[in-house]
Parts: C-alpha cells; sequence; structure tokens
C-alpha cells in the first residue's frame, strides 16, 4: 500500500515508497490536476474539436487526471477517447480511500481502478477509457494521439523517461500539432522535448509554482 498524504488544496495524493516520490505537487493535487492536465491541456484542444479527442496519459496512478477528463468529455459533451499506461498501478483499495469524488462531485473513480486492463471501456456516452499494464517504454499505440498528459515522477526519480528516445517515439504515435503538458519544466526536459520533435513553450505553474511545459509536436 502507498500511503495516502493530505496536500494543501485539501486533496489526497499518494506516496510511493518504490520512488521516494509523491504522487502530485504537495501545493495541491486537485489544483496541479486542474490547472495542467485539464485547463492548459485538454479543454481547449476539446472546446475546439468536432471529433473524438483521443487523450494519452502516462502514469494513471491515482486516477485523478483521467476521471477530471471524464468529467469534462461530460460536462462538454465532447467524445475523449482515454488511454493511460500505467506499470505499479495503486491497489483499489487505496483508490477509494482518497478524496477526489467528494471534491470534484463526481462518481466513478473506482471504477478506473477496476475495469480490466487492455480493453476499451465506455464509461459514458462521452467518454472511453483504456488502460495498460505496461512500462511506458514497451508502449506502442496504433492510435494517433492529440493530447498527452505527460505525468511521469520526477527526472532525479526517473531519469530514464525523460529522454529524447522516449519523446521522440512519443511523437510517433501523436499527431501534428498534438499537444503535451507536463508539470516540470527542467532544462533537460525541455531539451528532450525538442529532440523528440516539439516546440516547447513555458506556462506559467499552479499555485507557487513559477513554470510548468506545453509542448506542440511539429
Ligand atoms: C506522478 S504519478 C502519476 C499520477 C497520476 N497521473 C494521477 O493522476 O494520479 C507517476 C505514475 O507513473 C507510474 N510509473 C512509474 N514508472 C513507470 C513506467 N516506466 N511505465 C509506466 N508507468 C510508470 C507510477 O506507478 C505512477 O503511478
Amino acid at each position: 500500500m502507498e500511503r495516502i498524504i493530505v496536500t494543501e488544496d485539501g486533496s489526497h495524493s499518494l506516496y510511493s515508497d518504490l520512488f521516494n516520490q509523491q504522487y502530485h505537487s504537495l501545493q495541491g493535487a486537485l489544483t496541479e490536476s486542474l490547472h495542467i492536465y485539464i485547463e492548459l491541456g485538454l479543454r481547449p484542444i476539446l472546446e475546439e474539436s468536432a471529433i473524438t479527442v483521443n487523450v494519452f496519459e502516462m502514469g494513471l496512478g491515482t486516477g485523478l487526471n483521467a476521471l477530471l477528463a471524464w468529467q469534462l468529455a461530460d460536462e462538454l459533451k465532447k467524445k475523449i477517447y482515454f488511454t493511460s499506461v500505467e506499470a505499479f498501478p495503486v491497489l483499489a483499495e487505496e483508490a477509494s480511500l482518497l478524496n477526489y469524488e467528494s471534491l470534484t462531485n463526481r462518481e466513478g473513480l473506482l471504477r478506473l481502478h477496476t475495469v480490466s486492463w487492455a480493453t476499451d471501456h465506455e464509461l459514458s456516452p462521452y467518454f472511453t477509457f483504456r488502460k495498460e499494464h505496461t512500462l511506458l517504454q514497451n508502449f506502442s499505440s496504433e492510435h494517433l494521439f492529440h493530447v498527452i498528459f505527460y505525468d511521469a515522477f520526477d527526472p532525479r526519480a526517473q531519469p530514464e523517461l525523460w529522454t529524447d528516445e522516449i519523446f521522440t517515439k512519443i511523437a510517433g504515435y501523436s499527431h501534428d500539432g498534438a499537444v503535451l503538458v507536463t508539470y516540470s519544466s527542467k532544462g533537460i526536459v525541455k531539451r528532450a522535448l525538442v529532440a523528440g520533435g516539439f516546440q516547447v513553450k513555458r506556462h506559467k505553474g499552479p499555485g507557487r509554482k513559477t513554470h510548468v511545459l506545453k509542448a506542440v509536436k511539429l
């Protein structure tokens, strides 16, 4: 079991003993997810799109980003096909203790954790969910993605997930013009994204975090 922590906005996060990392910013898990993945990454594309938006998430983790994407799809009545990879899944018992459903007024977190792997699940008329139990390094896709939530643990903890090769591979299963958002604005991350074929821009981060990144596949 991971350890549950309470972040500054009152939302829960988990602490991974395996990686010595928390799953979200201590300044606020929900605030971070909404700011970076939903408002900066997903909403602008989803609002404009007349077709199903394919979203790829690196690291399902607690399921918070996926739950918020599902909520936005239903709210806007726009279709999302959401794929998440996760190599070290959170236990359902543990996910059931997280306070995201009450904070977002949105049910469904447990379903994200209990549905079967490697199968498409139509969780609502607007949200189809698929999760792959694999290392990102071994993932490939026949779908091309429009939005990428890049939510790996910190580059210091997992440098192998922030390399030129990784972002080149991700670019290979992304549409031209696809948007990748991530919380890390470190120099090595920017350089690896550029080497992978993305144009990178810094944006204001949530709370006291100065910058996050939004990258566009060229
Ligand atoms: C920062 S957390 C993700 C947080 C998540 N997006 C959320 O909304 O809670 C990073 C996740 O990546 C997973 N992970 C670590 N190494 C991985 C790898 N090589 N391939 C796939 N998943 C990995 C971890 O188990 C963890 O769940």
